[in-house]
């Protein structure tokens, strides 16, 4: 007897957010002994961007998939399972995937989360394509959403230089064309487990007075235990992903990499023997958004024009655990069509149901509250005002 035939899966809808507020080099010279030399030749970041106190990963998360359904040309009652990936979830209960299920409008899906740190995205993309290989679901919203900037510690120099706050996603649908080649890798080495962690708040460390006196509630890094595990694993993680697709590293048309550090992007495209032209960047905007890096990133390469149909993507991540994951796909969907997805979705018009009782604190951390009550920098076309006057960024009261 046969094995009946996996279904065929392919990527039908990408859609991203980022927050509007901007946190730059400048600004953490402020904060910590650092400078934009240091942090832009050690790692390429310039700016990052911080989620406002009305925002949350589920709020991001929301709107960037309903960026990626209208890509997909779905309605989010054709969503069959929703899988969010991130480390900074709304709550320890429930999942920020429920809460994006009731934001979304989403009456019908499973919802869950994937907890694989900056690899979450690739882990829940592996985990969409096997729901619908098996026939569990047609069509699977996958997220990588991540509010970093709240778990920081801004007396660390080594790390609150280098994370950032969004989102990004794409929507997996069955198909009834014949499957494109395809590759996945997923690894985990528990030895580094100790390298990125966040001590305090689960249950060996619950929260307590103790623990935040102890600053246990903020982001740990081992820069440079990370940095070797990370140029190590992103390159052979691709490798093993690209094999598994019966491909070469030359065949490859553009590689979707985490956006931790352009040095460690570096090392990969010399690893692979590939020019930095075949590795799309764009951690000098958003620094590092863990799960939410490579969607974000793979939604501005398609938007740019990056991405043609037939092309060959590989996504790669790493992070704490240490995980990674690595996914060889040929792209096949109409890269025009998430071009009006950002008007077609607005966040103001999205919103996380918050509880009954809900007596709010503030969420915003005392070191970023100056930086997030100035003016947001907006786009003014004055062609109408001022005749042949041509739009500029003019700072607005929110
Ligand atoms: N500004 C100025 N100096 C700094 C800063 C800063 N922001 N941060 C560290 N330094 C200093 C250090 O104190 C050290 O000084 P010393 O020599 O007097 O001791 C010196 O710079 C060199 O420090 P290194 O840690 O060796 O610097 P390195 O070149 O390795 O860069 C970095 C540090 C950027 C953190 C790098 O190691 C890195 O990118 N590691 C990987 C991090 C990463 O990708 N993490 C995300 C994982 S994903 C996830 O799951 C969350």
């Amino acid at each position: 007897m046969t094995a009946p035939a996996t279904r065929s899966v392919r990527l039908t809808g990408w859609g991203r957010y980022a927050p509007s507020q901007v946190l730059t080099n400048a600004d953490l010279e402020r904060m910590v002994e650092t400078t934009d030399e240091w942090i832009v030749s050690r790692t390429g970041i310039r700016e990052r961007r911080v989620a406002a106190a009305h925002e949350s990963t589920a709020s991001m998360a929301a709107v960037a998939g309903l960026r990626a359904i209208h890509t997909a040309g779905l309605d989010p009652d054709d969503i069959d399972v929703i899988i969010v990936g991130t480390l900074t979830p709304d709550y320890w209960m429930p999942s920020t995937a429920a809460l994006v299920k009731e934001a979304i409008g989403n009456t019908r899906a499973s919802a869950f989360d994937v907890m694989a740190a900056c690899s979450g995205f690739v882990y829940g993309y592996a985990t969409a394509t096997a729901y619908i290989q098996a026939g569990l679901a047609r069509n699977v919203l996958v997220i990588g959403s991540e509010l970093l900037t709240r778990f920081l510690d801004y007396t660390d120099r080594s790390t609150c230089i280098l994370f950032g706050d969004g989102a990004g996603a794409v929507v997996l649908s069955a198909s009834d064309e014949p499957t494109a080649p395809t590759g996945i890798e997923l690894t985990t080495e528990p030895q580094g487990a100790y390298m990125i962690w966040l001590p305090a708040g689960g249950s060996v460390a619950p929260p307590s007075s103790e623990t935040i006196g102890r600053g246990q509630h903020k982001i740990r890094m081992e820069g440079r235990e990370t940095y070797r595990f990370a140029t190590r694993t992103l390159a052979s993680t691709a490798l093993t992903a690209v094999d598994k697709a019966g491909w070469g590293p030359g065949d490859v048309d553009l590689f979707v990499p985490h956006q931790a550090n352009i040095r460690i992007i570096e090392a990969v495209a010399k690893g692979l023997d590939l020019p930095m032209d075949r590795m799309y960047v764009n951690l000098d905007r958003y620094g590092n958004t863990s799960a939410a890096s490579v969607p974000i990133a793979l939604a501005e390469a398609v938007n740019e024009g990056r991405v043609n149909v037939g092309d060959r993507l590989v996504f790669v991540a790493f992070g704490a655990g240490f995980t990674s994951g690595a996914v060889a796909m040929e792209w096949t969907a109409d890269p025009a069509r998430g071009r009006d997805a950002d008007d077609a979705v607005r966040p103001e018009s999205v919103h996380v149901r918050p509880p009954v009782d809900w007596d709010s604190v503030d969420p915003i951390p005392p070191a970023l509250a100056e930086i997030l009550a100035r003016p947001l920098p907006v786009e003014l076309d004055l062609s109408d005002v001022v005749p042949d006057e041509p739009a500029q960024a003019q700072p607005v009261a929110r």
